[in-house]
C-alpha cells in the first residue's frame, strides 16, 4: 500500500520516520508559502482524518513538500497529481481497467489532501454519496426503483474498485457471473450440482441475462416486470436442445389463449427454477417423466397447489369433478401401477377448445391423437386412442360399456 521512494528509507518502519525522511529532503524553507495570500496553515483543525504529510506540514510550519511558489504566488502544486501522490503512495492505475477521474489523475476529486472528517480523507461522509455525486444517474436510480440489490444500497465499492481493477467496470471479479458467486455462495453450489442445468447460464451475459445486477422495480431484481416476460424473451423461436426442438413457449402461449393460474400471474418460476434443478425440465418439485408412471403422490409438483385427494380419494363427492357418480376417474386413471401422468389430459401451459385444461391433441410414443371432449352440466365424455367414447356424470352415474 505504501510505496518508498527510496532504498535508504525502506529500513523504516515507524510512518513517522518515514514521512520525516521523505519530507526532509525537498524542504526549502524560502518556498515556504507566506502568511500573506491566505496559504496559512489553520492550525485549530478539527478534523477526524488529518493526511500525515499535512499534520507534518503543519507541525513544522512548511507546506513546500507538496506546494510551491509560481507566478508570484505560493498556492500552486510542486507537481501534478497523481506524480505528487505517488511519491509516497502506490500507483493506483495499474491494473487492466482504470476510473475514468483516477486515469485522469484527479485524485483529489475523490480526496482531500489535508484533512476531512471522513475516512480515507473522502469529501463525502459514505460511499454511495461519493459515488453518486459524479454517477447522477445512479443517484437517481437508487431513489426510484423499488429493489435495489442490499449490497449496492450498502457501499458501491463491494463490487466497484474505486481506482483500478483487472475487470471491466472495475469489478471485483468478472460482473456476468463470478462476482455474484464470491457472495452467492449457495447458488454456486447449486449450479455445480443440478443435473438439469439451464442454457440461459451459457449465454454470453450469464447472471445478467436475466438480474440487474444493481437492482429494478420487479422482485429478485429481474430485468423484465414478469418472470414470465423474461422467460419468453428467450423461449419465443424454436430453442434446440441436444438436437431436439423445445416447445416455442411465446407461440404456445399465443395459440392457446386459456392460460393455467400461475402463468396468468406471471410466474413461470412457480413451476421452473431458472437456476436449474435435479428434476425433469428444472422443476422445483419432481413431475413424471413419461405417460404412464407408477403413481407416488411425491412425484408430482402439482400438489404443491392443488389436494392431493383430487387423485387419490378413490370415492368421493367433492375432491374433483371428474367422477362418475363418486367414483374419482382421477383415481381411475392416475392412481396405479401403470397410472397416466397428468399431461396425458392437460397441458400446464395453456390449452384452447376445452375447458379445465384439457389438451386438444395427447402424445402417446409416436403417435399424436386427438381427445375429443365433450363437456356437460354433469359430467362429460371423451373419445382418445386409448378407449372408444366413455362418459362421466356426478349426478347419475354413466355404465361405459366396454
Ligand atoms: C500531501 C500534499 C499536500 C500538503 C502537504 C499540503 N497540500 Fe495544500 N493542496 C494539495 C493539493 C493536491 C491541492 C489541490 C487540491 C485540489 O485540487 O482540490 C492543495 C490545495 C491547497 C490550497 C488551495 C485550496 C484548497 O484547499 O483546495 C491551499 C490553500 C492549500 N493547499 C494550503 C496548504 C497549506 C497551508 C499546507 C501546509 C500546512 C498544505 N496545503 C499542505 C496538497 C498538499
Ligand atoms: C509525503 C508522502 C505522502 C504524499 C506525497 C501523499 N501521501 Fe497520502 N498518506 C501518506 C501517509 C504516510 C499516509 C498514512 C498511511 C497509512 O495510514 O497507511 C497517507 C494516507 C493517505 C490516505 C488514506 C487515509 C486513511 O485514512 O487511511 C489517502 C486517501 C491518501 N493518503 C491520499 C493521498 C493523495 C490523494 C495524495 C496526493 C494528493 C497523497 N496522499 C500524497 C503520505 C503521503
Ligand atoms: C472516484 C473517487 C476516487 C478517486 C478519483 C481516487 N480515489 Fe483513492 N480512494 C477512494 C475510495 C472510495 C477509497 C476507500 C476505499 C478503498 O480503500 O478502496 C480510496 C482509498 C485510497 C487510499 C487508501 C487505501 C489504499 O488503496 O491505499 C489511498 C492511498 C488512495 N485512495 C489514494 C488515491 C490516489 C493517489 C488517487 C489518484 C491517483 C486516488 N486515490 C483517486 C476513491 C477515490
Ligand atoms: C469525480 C467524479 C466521479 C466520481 C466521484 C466517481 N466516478 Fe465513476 N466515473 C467517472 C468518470 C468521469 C468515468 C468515465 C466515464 C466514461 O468513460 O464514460 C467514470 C466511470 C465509472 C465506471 C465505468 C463506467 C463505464 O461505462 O465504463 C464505473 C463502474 C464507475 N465509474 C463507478 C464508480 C464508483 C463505484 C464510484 C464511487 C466509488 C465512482 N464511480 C465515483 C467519474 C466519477
Ligand atoms: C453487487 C455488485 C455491484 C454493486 C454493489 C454495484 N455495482 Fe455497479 N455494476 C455491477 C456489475 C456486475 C456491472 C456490469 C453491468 C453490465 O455488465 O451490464 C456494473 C456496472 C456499473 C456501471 C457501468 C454500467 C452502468 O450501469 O452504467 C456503473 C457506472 C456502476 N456500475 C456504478 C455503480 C454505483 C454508482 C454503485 C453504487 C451505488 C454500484 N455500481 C454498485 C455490480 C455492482
Ligand atoms: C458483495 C456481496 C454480493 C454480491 C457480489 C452479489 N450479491 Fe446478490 N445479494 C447479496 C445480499 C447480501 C443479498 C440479500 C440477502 C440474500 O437475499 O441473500 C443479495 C440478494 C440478491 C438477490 C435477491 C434480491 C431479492 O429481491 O430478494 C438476487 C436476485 C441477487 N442478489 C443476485 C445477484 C447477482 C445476479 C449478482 C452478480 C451480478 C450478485 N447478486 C452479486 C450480496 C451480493
Ligand atoms: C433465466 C433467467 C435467470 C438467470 C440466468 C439467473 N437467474 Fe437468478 N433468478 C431468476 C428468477 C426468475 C428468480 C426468482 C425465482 C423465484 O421466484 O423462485 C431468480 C432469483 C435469484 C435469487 C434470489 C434467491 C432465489 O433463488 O430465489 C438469487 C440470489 C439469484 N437469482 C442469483 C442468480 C445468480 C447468481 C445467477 C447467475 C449464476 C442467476 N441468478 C441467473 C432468473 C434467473
Ligand atoms: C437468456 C435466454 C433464456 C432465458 C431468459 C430463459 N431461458 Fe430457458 N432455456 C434457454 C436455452 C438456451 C435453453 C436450452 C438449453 C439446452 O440447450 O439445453 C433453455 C431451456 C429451458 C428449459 C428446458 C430445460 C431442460 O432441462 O430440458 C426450460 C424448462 C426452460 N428453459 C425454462 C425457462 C424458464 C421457466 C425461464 C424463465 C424463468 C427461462 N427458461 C428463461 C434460454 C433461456
Ligand atoms: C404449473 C407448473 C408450470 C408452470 C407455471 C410453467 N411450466 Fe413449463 N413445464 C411444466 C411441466 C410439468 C413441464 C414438463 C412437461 C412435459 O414434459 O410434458 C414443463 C415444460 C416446459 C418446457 C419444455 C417444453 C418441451 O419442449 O417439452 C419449457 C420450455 C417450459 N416448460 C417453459 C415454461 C415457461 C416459459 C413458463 C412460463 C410462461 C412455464 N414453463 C410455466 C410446468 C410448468
Ligand atoms: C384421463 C384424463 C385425466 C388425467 C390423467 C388427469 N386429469 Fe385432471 N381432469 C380431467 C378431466 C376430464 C377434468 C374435468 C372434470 C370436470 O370438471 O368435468 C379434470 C379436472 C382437473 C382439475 C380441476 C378440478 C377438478 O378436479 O375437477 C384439476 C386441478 C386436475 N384435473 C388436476 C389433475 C392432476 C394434478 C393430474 C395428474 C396428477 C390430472 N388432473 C390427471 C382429466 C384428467
Ligand atoms: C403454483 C401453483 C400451481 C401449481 C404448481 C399447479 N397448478 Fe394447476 N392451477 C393453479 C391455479 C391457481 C389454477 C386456477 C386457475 C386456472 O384455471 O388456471 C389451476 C388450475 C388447474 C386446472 C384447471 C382447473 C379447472 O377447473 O379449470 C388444471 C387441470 C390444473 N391446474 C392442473 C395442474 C397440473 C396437472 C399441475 C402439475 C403439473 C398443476 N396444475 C400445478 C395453480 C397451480
Amino acid at each position: 500500500m505504501f510505496k518508498y521512494i527510496n532504498k535508504s528509507i525502506v529500513a523504516m518502519a515507524v510512518v513517522g520516520g518515514l514521512m520525516a525522511a521523505v519530507m526532509a529532503a525537498p524542504v526549502v524553507k524560502s518556498t515556504s508559502p507566506a502568511a500573506t495570500d491566505g496559504f496559512e496553515p489553520n492550525l485549530k483543525s478539527t478534523k477526524k482524518v488529518v493526511h500525515p504529510p499535512y499534520a507534518m506540514a503543519k507541525a513544522e510550519k512548511d507546506c513546500s513538500f507538496c506546494h510551491t511558489e509560481k507566478d508570484g504566488k505560493s498556492g500552486a502544486l510542486k507537481m501534478d497529481t497523481p506524480e505528487l501522490c505517488n511519491q509516497c503512495h502506490e500507483a493506483k492505475d495499474t491494473k487492466k481497467f482504470v476510473h475514468g477521474p483516477v486515469a485522469a489523475g484527479a485524485c483529489t476529486a475523490c480526496h482531500n489532501p489535508h484533512e476531512s472528517d471522513n475516512m480515507k480523507l473522502l469529501r463525502f461522509p459514505n460511499i454511495n454519496q461519493l459515488c453518486t455525486s459524479c454517477h447522477m444517474d445512479k443517484g437517481d436510480f437508487l431513489k426510484n426503483t423499488k429493489h435495489i440489490h442490499p449490497p449496492v444500497q450498502d457501499q458501491c465499492i463491494n463490487c466497484h474498485d474505486a481506482h483500478t481493477e483487472n475487470f471491466k467496470f472495475q469489478l471485483k471479479a468478472d460482473g456476468n457471473k463470478d462476482l455474484c458467486l464470491m457472495c452467492h455462495v449457495e447458488k454456486k453450489e447449486h449450479l455445480a450440482s443440478v443435473t438439469h442445468k439451464h442454457g440461459a447460464l451459457d449465454r454470453p451475459k450469464k447472471c445478467l441475462e436475466c438480474h440487474n445486477p444493481h437492482g429494478s422495480n420487479t422482485p429478485k431484481m429481474l430485468i423484465k416486470e414478469t418472470s414470465k416476460d423474461l422467460c419468453l424473451s428467450c423461449h419465443n423461436d424454436t430453442l434446440t436442445q441436444q438436437g431436439s426442438k423445445l416447445v416455442d413457449m411465446d407461440k404456445h402461449l399465443k395459440d392457446n389463449p386459456d392460460h393455467h393460474g400461475p402463468i396468468l400471474w406471471g410466474d413461470c418460476a412457480a413451476c421452473h427454477n431458472p437456476h436449474g434443478s435435479d428434476n425433469l425440465r428444472m422443476l422445483k418439485k419432481p413431475f413424471p417423466e413419461s405417460f404412464y408412471s407408477s403413481f407416488d403422490e411425491k412425484n408430482y409438483i402439482c400438489f404443491e397447489c392443488h389436494e392431493p385427494a383430487k387423485i387419490m380419494d378413490a370415492n368421493t363427492t367433492t375432491a374433483t369433478n371428474f367422477r362418475n357418480g363418486s367414483k374419482n376417474m382421477h383415481f381411475v386413471h392416475v392412481d396405479k401401477e401403470k397410472g397416466r401422468t397428468c399431461r396425458a389430459c392437460h397441458d400446464f401451459h395453456g390449452t384452447k377448445e376445452y375447458p379445465h385444461h384439457l389438451r386438444t391433441k395427447t402424445t402417446f410414443g409416436a403417435i399424436n391423437f386427438p381427445i375429443r371432449y365433450i363437456e356437460t352440466p354433469t359430467g362429460g365424455s371423451c373419445a382418445p386412442a386409448c378407449h372408444a367414447r366413455r362418459h362421466y356424470d356426478r349426478e347419475k352415474p354413466i355404465m361405459n360399456l366396454k
